[in-house]
């Protein structure tokens, strides 16, 4: 007689996440109600297109140069392909993740994204909020349109982390790592691919650019440092000269000038927590990261708005898994677009990936609720894709044979 097997119930993270599908339906059928935000990752950007001001939408959808970089995370993605296995337990669907001695619940984080004004009064209180009620950590960008102290507050308990874009005024600097610190933030981010904004046709053929009207320098504005030597230099407060001040405040965060290695030393000494650099695409930048002493590196190439005609983000990842290991914590970003692709990234050894335009597109559409759609169909489509569970990915290099000689890279799930 054969044994009978114990039902396993899905974890209840995984129903969580997966009872967002049942309600699209369970509206759709009975209600009537059909998603605000269309869940075809394909349809998402024209849909924010058709709802988003023109500025607000090039912005955020344009890159650099002709887009070359954008294309190629892209392909990286669609290179590498899955392959299920079968008859295999998949209840146990467990998306939690520790990072630096936290445990969240999801292998999502929002990345850093400036002037969220722009894309809808929601900006980044609401998103903070969102991301808190999800339970994804929020990374706030210093190019904000919301103060560190507004966000910290909208944040609540939820996890944050702060990006840096760091200036050459020490004293400033010093100034943001001890607001953001105060308010609760428990990563320092420090993006490395950014002294100055790059060439952007989309933005380049409007003229805009938000941050020369004051918009997205709050960081910088509502800095007590910023102010007294704004002061001391034009006589004047920041509110009655905004033009001078957003100058001001762009030449030092926007300089030019890129910082280097062994400055990293004035964010040690001043940050009591966990470092990450953000903007690592050449595996001897991550080993001098693992130098360097700081936790944690984000393999990234700023969605492809910094360097046009560079790789893919995610063809760098193996490398970079592959040349530092678990000597420090490695993230990924740069064209995270679908449930599978994040299920791509972990699975080439990125410990949690952070998502970008998507959330921007679904808080063009319609605020923030718009972006909590976007987070939770992606948190979905992650779940289920893990009902065919023991994946493992084929190396889009390899050829056809028997078993190999592609390069199978297995699942931390399987
Ligand atoms: C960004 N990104 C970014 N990064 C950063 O460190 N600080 C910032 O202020 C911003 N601002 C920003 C604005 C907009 C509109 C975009 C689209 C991106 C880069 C961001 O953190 C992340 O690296 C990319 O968004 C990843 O690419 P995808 O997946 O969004 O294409």
């Amino acid at each position: 007689m054969s044994a009978i097997q114990k039902v396993q119930h899905p974890h209840p993270e995984s129903r969580k996440y997966g009872a967002y599908q049942s309600e699209i339906y369970a509206n759709g059928m009975f209600k009537n109600i059909m998603p605000t935000v269309t869940t075809d990752p394909n349809k998402l950007e024209e849909q924010a297109k058709q709802c988003m001001s023109k500025k607000g939408y090039n912005y955020v959808g344009g890159g650099a140069g002709e887009r070359a970089t954008m294309d190629a995370n892209r392909l990286a993605f669609r290179q590498w392909k899955l392959v299920p296995r079968m008859l295999r337990q998949t209840t146990h669907r467990d998306l939690r993740v520790e990072l630096f001695g936290r445990t969240h619940d999801t292998p999502l984080l929002i990345a850093p994204i400036g002037v969220q004004v722009i894309f809808h009064e929601d900006k980044e209180t609401g998103i903070a909020d969102v991301a808190a009620e999800l339970g994804i950590p929020y990374i706030l960008s210093t190019a904000s349109s919301s103060t560190i102290e507004e966000v910290a507050q909208a944040s609540g308990d939820g996890a944050r982390w702060y990006q840096l874009y760091w200036p050459q005024d020490d004293e400033v600097t010093v100034s943001l790592l001890n607001r953001a610190q105060k308010a609760g933030f428990e990563v320092l981010v420090v993006t490395l691919d950014t002294w100055a904004l790059s060439w952007r046709p989309w933005d380049l053929d409007s003229a805009y650019v938000p941050f020369v009207k004051g918009i997205g320098d709050q960081t910088g504005f509502s800095d007590p440092v910023f102010r007294r030597k704004f002061k001391e230099k034009h006589g004047k407060e920041v509110e009655e000269d905004i033009h001078n001040a957003a100058l001001e405040w762009q030449s030092d965060v926007f300089s030019g000038a890129a910082h280097t290695w062994d400055q990293l030393e004035l964010l040690k000494k001043h940050w009591n927590g966990p470092i990450v650099l953000k903007g690592i695409q050449h595996p001897e930048d991550a080993l001098k990261a693992v130098e360097a002493g700081v936790q944690g590196i984000i393999c990234s190439n700023h969605g492809g708005r910094q360097l046009d005609g560079a790789v893919g983000s995610l063809e760098m990842l193996p490398e970079i898994v592959e040349a530092v290991g678990d000597k420090i914590t490695i993230l990924f970003d740069s064209g995270v677009r679908t449930g599978v692709d994040v299920i791509k990234a972990l699975a080439l050894g990125a410990k949690a990936v952070l998502v970008g335009r998507p959330w921007v597109y679904g808080l063009g559409i319609a605020g923030k609720a718009g972006a909590r759609d976007v987070l939770r169909g992606l948190l979905a489509a992650s779940n289920m894709s893990f009902h065919v569970r023991f994946i493992v990915l084929t190396d889009p290099t390899g050829s056809r044979s028997k078993y190999g000689p592609r390069r199978h890279s297995e699942c931390r799930w399987l």
